[in-house]
C-alpha cells in the first residue's frame, strides 16, 4: 500500500470510528458514500460542502429539532 492510501485508511480509522463502530467499505455502493454518507458524515464533523445541506428533505419542524440537537455543528470549515 502507497503512503497516501496508508494515511487515508488510518484518517478513516480514527475519524470515522470515533461515533460508532467502522463501516466496512465494500458494504455500500459508491455512489451511497459518494452522494450520502460522506457528505453527511463530514457535515457531522463540521466539515461542510457548500453543495450539501443536511436539511434540504426534512421539514421545518424537524429542521428545528436537528439544529437544536446540534447534531451538525453550527461553526463549520471550509472545504480544503
Ligand atoms: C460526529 C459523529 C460521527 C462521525 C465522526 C461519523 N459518523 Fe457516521 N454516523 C453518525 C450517526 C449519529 C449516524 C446515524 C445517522 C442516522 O441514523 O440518521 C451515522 C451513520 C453512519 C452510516 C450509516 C448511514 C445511514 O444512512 O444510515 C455510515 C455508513 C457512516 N455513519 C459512516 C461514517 C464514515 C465513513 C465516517 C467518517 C468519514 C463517519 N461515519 C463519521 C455519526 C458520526
Amino acid at each position: 500500500m502507497d503512503q497516501g492510501k496508508k494515511k487515508a485508511v488510518a484518517l478513516y480509522e480514527s475519524y470515522c470510528s470515533s461515533c460508532h463502530l467502522l463501516p466496512a467499505i465494500e458494504n455500500l455502493p459508491k455512489h451511497i458514500w459518494e452522494q450520502g454518507v460522506l457528505p453527511d458524515m463530514g457535515a457531522r464533523m463540521g466539515i461542510r460542502d457548500s453543495t450539501y445541506d443536511p436539511y434540504e428533505k426534512v421539514t421545518r419542524m424537524e429542521k428545528f429539532a436537528i439544529v437544536e440537537s446540534g447534531i451538525y455543528p453550527r461553526k463549520t470549515y471550509d472545504r480544503y
